[in-house]
């Protein structure tokens, strides 16, 4: 059975011993993150932490505790999707992807039975008044600040919401876009909504813009962990993430009508902010914010979000992250996009075997790809068509390894990269769209990437020499010594 709600998730968590309940008064402005830092940076990502009595930045006790590090690790991530391990999804996909269909795979959805499971569980509305709507506050009583929404880092802006779901629908489509984007509170009542110019919230915001419309914007805290995970994967603009999430879920989300907006929100929400931008209002400063690059990011103008109203349950747990210098809580949301996605990027790049991200690459600074080369070239091959995939298109260092080489063990990789290259033969430099948090890049949004070719050499690539072999020990001597182990008193 699914987990359908935070709570739900928490108490799986629980159940796993997995949960730290801190009864402790810990302060919003960051006590709690220097507390979720020190777990996060322990062996395995540290317990999740639920602050049962946060105090809030103008003094007092916050109603409503605080749940941190819920996806902070590889065995807590499953447990988000109901899988024991999160290949089991990419085989999933591996499965459907076996069906021979051609690129418009959406498209072939209603014709091909093995591939209708993805839509088998589109999202389902539900009537009545939906658990995360049995409280609704209006209009100008609305007052975020009665809510434990911390402060991160000495430096940011303010008060951020960390792990939401913000949805926005495209004007054009009418298809639904749910993203996790960080959002700062500017005033009781008034958001910064920070959704980077390459991500689907942002095109949606253009796009209204254009039209001289107000749009309106619903964001979820809480729901279903397959949800709240949804939001943060780099789904085409063309799959409602609620789709996908009932997809990973073998369930439906269940969603129930806003009230005081057009659009549909999760009905088993913690909370839900509903609200709306108005292209033709001025943008408003958000940032400075501590990021998951380890630096801040600056302050810069995004737009203006007005909640209209705040649904919720009678005692809702308020769900956050921390970013900082990784390892982080997200990189075991990013780690479970890295394996789910994986056989997408396989169908239009074959010869992939492996691929990682390790968290000191903050997930596009840095990607291994392993690949089974079959002929001269090939590495240049890969990295292009990553750089043409999406939010690959983002990655500013790639290095390409042979078949053989464990890209999942980021010493491995270096130490075989390392010894296989020429740097001025083996290192090419591209240009391209830079990650919006980047703060080295030469533009805005802009500038240079580079592959390292790291497999082996090929005569026709004009290497002559021999290339070496691995070290590796034979087994016959590897057998005399295990059986003389013991003996030798050597303790390791
Ligand atoms: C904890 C966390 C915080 C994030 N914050 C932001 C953010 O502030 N702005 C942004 O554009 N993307 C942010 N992302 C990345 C997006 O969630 C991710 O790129 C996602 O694919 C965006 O969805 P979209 O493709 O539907 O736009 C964050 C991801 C995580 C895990």
């Amino acid at each position: 059975m699914a987990l359908d709600n935070l709570r739900a998730f928490v108490g799986a968590i629980d159940a796993a011993g997995d949960l730290r309940r801190v009864a402790h008064p810990v302060s919003v402005d960051k006590e709690i993150t220097e507390i979720a830092d020190r777990c996060m940076k322990s062996a395995g990502g540290g317990p999740a932490l639920l602050f049962e009595r946060p105090t809030l930045p103008q003094g007092g006790a916050s109603r409503y505790p605080v749940a941190v590090n819920l996806f902070g690790s590889e065995k807590r991530m499953a447990l988000a999707l109901g899988v024991p391990c999160l290949d089991e999804i990419g085989g999933r996909i591996a499965t459907l992807l076996n069906v021979k269909v051609p690129d418009t795979l959406l498209g072939k959805l209603a014709m091909l039975p093995q591939l209708a499971e993805v839509a088998k569980f589109p999202p389902k509305a539900v009537g009545g008044r939906a658990p995360a709507q049995e409280i609704v506050v209006r209009d100008r009583d609305v007052d975020l600040s009665q809510f434990p929404i911390p402060v991160c880092w000495p430096e940011d802006g303010g008060p951020y919401i960390t792990l939401p779901g913000v949805i926005t629908r495209d004007p054009k489509t009418g298809v639904r876009n749910v993203g996790m984007y960080r959002i700062q509170v500017i005033a009781p009542n008034e958001l910064a909504m920070h959704w980077q110019r390459h991500k689907v919230g942002a095109a949606h915001w253009r796009e209204m813009a254009a039209r001289g419309e107000t749009m309106p914007v619903a964001i979820a805290l809480g729901g279903d962990p397959a949800s709240i995970y949804a939001a943060s994967a780099p789904l085409p603009p063309s799959i409602d993430e609620f789709l996908f999430a009932g997809f990973l879920r073998k369930e439906p989300v269940r969603l129930a009508k806003a009230i005081t907006c057009d659009l549909e929100v999760p009905a088993e929400a913690e909370l839900v902010l509903e609200g709306y931008v108005d292209p033709r209002e001025e943008l408003v400063l958000e940032g400075p914010f501590g990021d998951h690059t380890g630096f801040y990011s600056l302050a810069d103008y995004y737009p203006k979000v007005h909640v209209t109203a705040v649904t919720m349950r009678p005692e809702p747990i308020w769900p956050h992250t921390i970013v900082g210098r990784p390892p982080m809580e997200d990189y075991w949301l990013g780690h479970a996009t890295e394996r789910i996605f994986l056989p997408l990027l396989k169908l239009t790049l074959p010869e992939i075997v492996d691929l990682h991200m390790p968290p000191e690459g903050i997930f596009h600074n840095l990607v291994f790809v392993s690949i089974d080369k079959q002929y001269p070239g090939q590495a240049y091959k890969v990295m292009n068509g990553l750089w043409g995939q999406g939010l690959m298109s983002l990655a500013k260092v790639i290095v390409v390894l042979d078949k053989d080489v464990s890209v999942r063990d980021p010493k491995e990789a270096w130490w075989v990269a390392l010894n296989h290259i020429d740097p001025e033969r083996d290192v090419r430099f591209s240009m391209g769209p830079i990650d919006v948090l980047d703060h080295s890049s030469r533009g805005f949004t802009y500038g240079s990437k580079m592959g390292i070719d790291a497999t082996r050499k090929w005569k026709e690539e004009g290497f002559t020499r021999e290339w070496p072999g691995k070290i590796v020990m034979d087994e016959k001597t590897k057998l005399r010594v295990d059986a003389m182990w013991r003996e030798l008193g050597i303790e390791l």
